[in-house]
């Protein structure tokens, strides 16, 4: 099969094989160059780990620490005539590459919100894998399935308390326009922060507790966003940023239970704005993240997902690093994004941008390859030309 992209709205209907091998190969390769991170983790378990920041985390983990990784994810898997979802074909190349070095990975493929799966996974790490010395949760999904009640919460992304308008940009046609959002009911908070707060980071924690499955000083860490003023209507004070306060609240008893193990900690990690399947469901967020890249590209401080977390194993968790933690005690791995100079050229260009001016304002053109990257195109040396199999069964 010829596989091309497929630009549906804010997602890309099909996925490259070899593209997300190479993609995962070009993040293997920016790991390695850094050098190897001394103090890492030896057994990490990472729950989102198959795009994103909870991919990224399990390259670092892997190729930069030489931990062992189980990883944790929901996607479609291929078969003879259907494409796969990249994260499939990232997390076969990343185990197969994985393996090739030596180095032991497992995947789990289903609902991480249920109790079938963490029983599973669980089951697993006791039998061939021994304490986790990291929990990396990374999960950004619409909706869970709660395991007690059977109960579907469905997440949204709308303020709070009031209506918000802003401009926001179709990416895929690169039209700027208005939008205007109505406020969230009391019932779609309550679902947006079941299914993006910290309970089910919790529940994993004590799962892994009541296994014996913590290591003497292990760390758990969870990503959020804060993000500049121009945004928080939407992200920091909406429902989203609601469910994030649910989180650091559910951090700070996962950090105390982890402290009765040798000194372990839970930990925010505040991370950068950045083109991912979750961000680019966002209203609003697109066109910030256009503009951030221009201004932090032209700067040289630009970091994709791979680059913020090696840094933040290599210079906040690992290698004896400070992990210079804010007022409110989160890791702030966002801090280039946030430099005043950047957020000040932000705010100047945030209200000029047109559809007419937005290639010239923004790097909507920078946006859009890495949207087509997470899918596996536009990959150097992979040939989009010649027929490729679809179907790969995970390993
Ligand atoms: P993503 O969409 O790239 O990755 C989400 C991961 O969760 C995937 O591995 C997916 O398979 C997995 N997943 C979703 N539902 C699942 C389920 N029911 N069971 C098992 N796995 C499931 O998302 P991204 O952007 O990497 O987000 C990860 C975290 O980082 C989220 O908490 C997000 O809020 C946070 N974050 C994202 C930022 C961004 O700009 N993208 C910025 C700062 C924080």
């Amino acid at each position: 099969m010829v596989i091309k992209p497929r630009v549906r709205g804010f997602v890309c209907v099909t996925s490259h094989p070899e593209g997300c091998a190479a993609h995962i190969q070009q993040q293997i390769d920016y790991v390695k160059s850094k050098g190897s991170i001394s103090g890492g983790p030896k057994n990490v378990l990472v729950i989102g780990s198959s795009t994103g920041f909870g991919l990224s985390s399990r390259v670092t983990a892997a190729f930069g620490c030489g931990s062992k990784t189980v990883g944790v994810f929901y996607e479609r898997p291929s078969d003879e005539d259907r494409l796969g979802t990249a994260g499939w074909y990232n997390t076969i190349a990343l185990t197969e590459k994985a393996r090739a070095e030596g180095l032991y990975a497992r995947n789990f493929n289903g609902d991480a919100f249920s109790n079938e799966v963490k029983s599973n996974v669980i089951a697993a790490i006791k039998e061939d894998v021994g304490p986790i010395d990291l929990v990396i949760y990374s999960l950004a999904s619409p909706r869970r399935t709660h395991p007690d009640t059977g109960a579907v919460h469905k997440s949204v992304l709308k303020p709070v308390g009031k209506s918000y308008s802003s401009r926001t940009v179709d990416t895929d046609k690169g039209i700027v326009s208005d939008v205007a959002i109505e406020p969230a009911t009391d019932e779609e908070i309550a679902d947006t922060a079941a299914v993006m707060g910290g309970d089910d980071w919790e529940r994993w924690i004590t799962a892994l507790d009541e296994a014996g499955l913590i290591a003497e000083g292990a760390t758990s860490v969870a990503y959020s966003y804060i993000g500049p003023e121009i945004t928080w209507d939407i992200y920091k004070n909406g429902t989203i940023g609601l469910a994030k306060n649910h989180l650091e609240e559910s951090c700070i008893r996962i950090s105390s239970k982890l402290k009765e193990h040798g000194g372990g900690r839970a930990l925010i990690s505040v991370n950068k704005a950045l083109v991912s399947q979750a961000s680019s469901a966002i209203p609003v967020v697109p066109l910030y993240i256009s503009i951030l890249y221009k201004i932090m590209k032209a700067k040289g401080t630009h970091e994709g997902c791979i680059e913020q977390m090696q840094r933040l194993f290599a210079e906040r968790l690992f290698n004896g690093a400070d992990p210079q933690l804010d007022e409110s005690g989160r890791i702030r791995i966002d801090d280039l994004e946030m430099q005043d100079d950047v957020q000040a050229e932000g705010a100047t260009i945030w209200p000029q941008v047109t559809t007419e001016n937005l290639a010239e304002l923004t790097d909507i053109v920078g946006y859009r390859e890495e949207f087509l990257k997470m899918f596996g195109f536009g990959l150097p040396g992979v040939d989009y030309e010649v027929s490729t199999e679809p179907h790969r069964p995970m390993i």
